[in-house]
């Protein structure tokens, strides 16, 4: 008889993306082969507790029985209340001996289970996990410190002015912060620092917009960017750790949004837009992109795998590294599976190599 791993996927959580979770932790529970692994569902709720197989089972039914847009738009609104400390530690525990996990894949996406809180908890419970440790995962997840590694590493970005809720309050500091901002030009985009799936995001067409942008954003976080717009296509590279801990990058996919932008309701809902793959770009641009892509993927400190999204100008074809994710969605119209699958790595053995990535990590201090 052989020995199967039990790997514990974790979905839900206490983040506004709570609902777009479900579908990717469904992708998983199917495509995981199951010659090699056993893999049991793990429901977080919004109130943070942790729950067994059977109730996460029912969890997921209930979620797919629900109207689809209002099950996927089902998140974590500011100002809710999560269970007392004494219930999600009880919670952990119950669900931990009733999965019996021998390894978690997270699949939280957002705050969490995407900015190094999950991570760190299963590094303090010494249970191995697919995916970016806690430093990277903060990074990943702070489009501020994100973008101070990434120049740090010498990767071209956008041009950004990070705002501090605090410095945005003071007059005089406002004043200075906005002068900063008359650099950029028009049109701008503005945004909070920790958010994904668009939250939060305006793009500003004319100066008189920009404070309510600004507002709007540190509505969201204590931190926001103002970037220039780059006016360009939106190109998306997935990355996957070696064998040897070394990043390899798929061929890249075009993104073209149905909106505007490429928001929320684009990236999970609208029908509008859609995905080119592999992407049609000239051949140096494609390299430049799946090496800039395992270069970003190095400057965080990555595990596992990740999606690294670019723009590339239109004008010019100059590559520019937007953000990396270290959650990729795995829905039915997710980039990060689709193009591996365009670069001959089917899903199962995706998932397999993934799974495997967890054990190369030392725990810590030892
Ligand atoms: N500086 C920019 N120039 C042009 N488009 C942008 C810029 N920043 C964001 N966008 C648009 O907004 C979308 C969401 O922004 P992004 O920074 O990727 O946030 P999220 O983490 O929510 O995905 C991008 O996919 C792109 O369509
Ligand atoms: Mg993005």
């Amino acid at each position: 008889m052989s020995i199967r791993t039990r790997v514990g996927v974790v979905f839900g959580g206490p983040s506004r993306e709570h609902g777009v979770s479900f579908l990717s932790a469904r992708c998983l529970l199917e495509n995981l082969p199951s010659d090699r692994f056993e893999a049991v569902p793990v429901f977080v709720g919004k109130d943070g507790r942790w729950h067994g197989v059977a109730d996460s089972r029912e969890e997921m039914l209930r979620y797919f029985a629900r109207p689809a847009r209002e099950a996927l738009l089902d998140g974590v609104v500011p100002g809710s209340r999560p269970a007392p400390p004494s219930e999600i530690v009880a919670s952990f525990e119950a669900a931990f001996r009733d999965g019996a996990w021998g390894v978690v894949f997270p699949i939280l996406h957002g705050t969490f289970g995407e900015d190094g809180v999950l991570q760190g908890l299963l590094e303090a419970m010494n249970v191995p996990y697919v995916g970016f440790g806690v430093a990277a995962s903060a990074v990943g997840m702070d489009k501020l410190l994100m973008k101070a590694t990434f120049g740090a590493a010498g990767l071209p970005q956008v041009r950004y002015v990070g705002i501090r809720a605090a410095a945005w309050r003071d007059t005089a500091h406002r004043a200075a912060l906005l002068a900063r901002t008359e650099a950029l030009g028009l049109p701008l985009f503005v945004k909070p620092a920790c958010a994904g799936s668009s939250v939060g995001i305006t793009k500003v067409k004319e100066r008189a917009g920009l404070e309510a942008a600004v507002d709007a954003a540190l509505a969201v976080d204590a931190t926001a960017l103002v970037e220039a717009a780059a006016d360009a296509r939106e190109v998306e590279c997935a990355v996957l750790e070696g064998e040897r801990g070394e990043p390899e990058a798929s061929f890249p996919g075009e993104v073209v949004p149905g909106h505007e932008f490429y928001d929320y309701e684009d990236k999970y809902i609208d029908d509008r837009s859609y995905s080119i793959l592999p992407a049609e770009l000239p051949e140096e641009t494609s390299n430049e992109v799946r090496r800039m892509a395992c270069a970003a993927f190095d400057a965080v400190g990555g595990a596992g795998f990740a999606r690294v999204d670019f723009f590339v100008e239109r004008a010019s074809g100059r590559v520019l590294l937007n953000e990396i994710n270290s959650l990729p969605g795995f829905t039915p119209i997710s980039m990060f599976p689709k193009m591996w699958e365009a670069t001959g790595l089917p899903l199962p053995q995706l998932l397999d190599r993934l799974v495997t990535s967890a054990f190369r990590r030392p725990l810590r201090g030892r």
